[in-house]
């Protein structure tokens, strides 16, 4: 099961790829997450893509690609993987072909401007593990804190109103066009993955459960 979560940032992918990975048992590739761990890590590829992550760009497609395809090369993805957050772009999705890596199934999860700069600025998140909440949305047990780890929940550099707003727009400009490549990819005679959309509002086990009907 190979499977790629579109949508604009705060669509709910994360979210979203925290119940797939389980109930599928496939691992969760993010390249946001990759990214930000290398970030705080502070080595070279984390120093090269702090000031493009803050500002809410693009990391170059040559960096994105290499370290994807390093990624998938793990033991860990032979049963299959999701990919949440990678393509971004043509040349990336375009990649994949190139590599001859088979995906079954790409799912938009859409959601509108307007809902996705208040999610984002209720987000927080656990920054060792990922973990997802919103504090009205889907709040900790414990008011910022993470349920597992007890530790204290964080909000994103990047969850800034001005600088959502600039995802956004990279989103409608450089992403959102893969709906397209993917829409006609799946109607083409060449092996193809499935493309369906899913509508990203409402509560998460309406979304989860929109989300399983796609993929079978
Ligand atoms: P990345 O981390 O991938 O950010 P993103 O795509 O912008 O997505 P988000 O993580 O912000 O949102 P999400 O859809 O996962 O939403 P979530 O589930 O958290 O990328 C960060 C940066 O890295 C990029 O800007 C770029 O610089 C770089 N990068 C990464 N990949 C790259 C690539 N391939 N190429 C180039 N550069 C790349 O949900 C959001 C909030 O909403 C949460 O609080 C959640 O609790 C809440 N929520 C979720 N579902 C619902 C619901 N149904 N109702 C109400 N609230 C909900």
């Amino acid at each position: 099961m190979r499977v790629i979560l579109l949508g604009p940032p705060g669509a709910g992918k994360g979210t979203q790829a925290q119940f797939i990975t389980e109930q599928y048992s496939v691992p969760q590739i993010s390249t946001g997450d990759m990214l930000r761990a290398a970030v705080k890590a502070g080595s070279a590829l984390g120093v090269e893509v702090k000031g493009i992550m803050a500002s809410g760009g693009l990391v170059s497609d040559e960096l994105i690609i290499a370290l994807v395809k390093e990624r998938i090369s793990h033991a860990d993805c032979e049963r299959g993987y999701l990919l949440d957050g990678f393509p971004r772009t043509i040349p990336q999705a375009q990649a994949i072909i190139d590599a001859g890596i088979i995906i079954d199934a790409v799912v938009e999860i859409r959601v509108e401007d307007n809902e996705i700069v208040s999610r984002l600025s209720g987000r927080r998140v656990h920054e060792g593990s990922g973990r997802i909440y919103h504090i009205n949305h889907n709040p900790p047990t414990t008011d910022g804190m993470d349920n597992e780890t007890g530790e204290p929940l964080m909000q994103r550099p990047d969850d800034l109103e001005e600088t959502v707003r600039n995802r956004l727009s990279v989103y409608h400009m450089q992403t959102q066009p893969l709906v397209n490549f993917y829409t006609q990819l799946a109607a083409s005679d060449d092996p193809a993955p499935t493309f369906s959309t899913v509508d990203g509002l409402g509560l998460l086990a309406d979304v989860q459960a929109r989300l399983v009907a796609a993929l079978r």
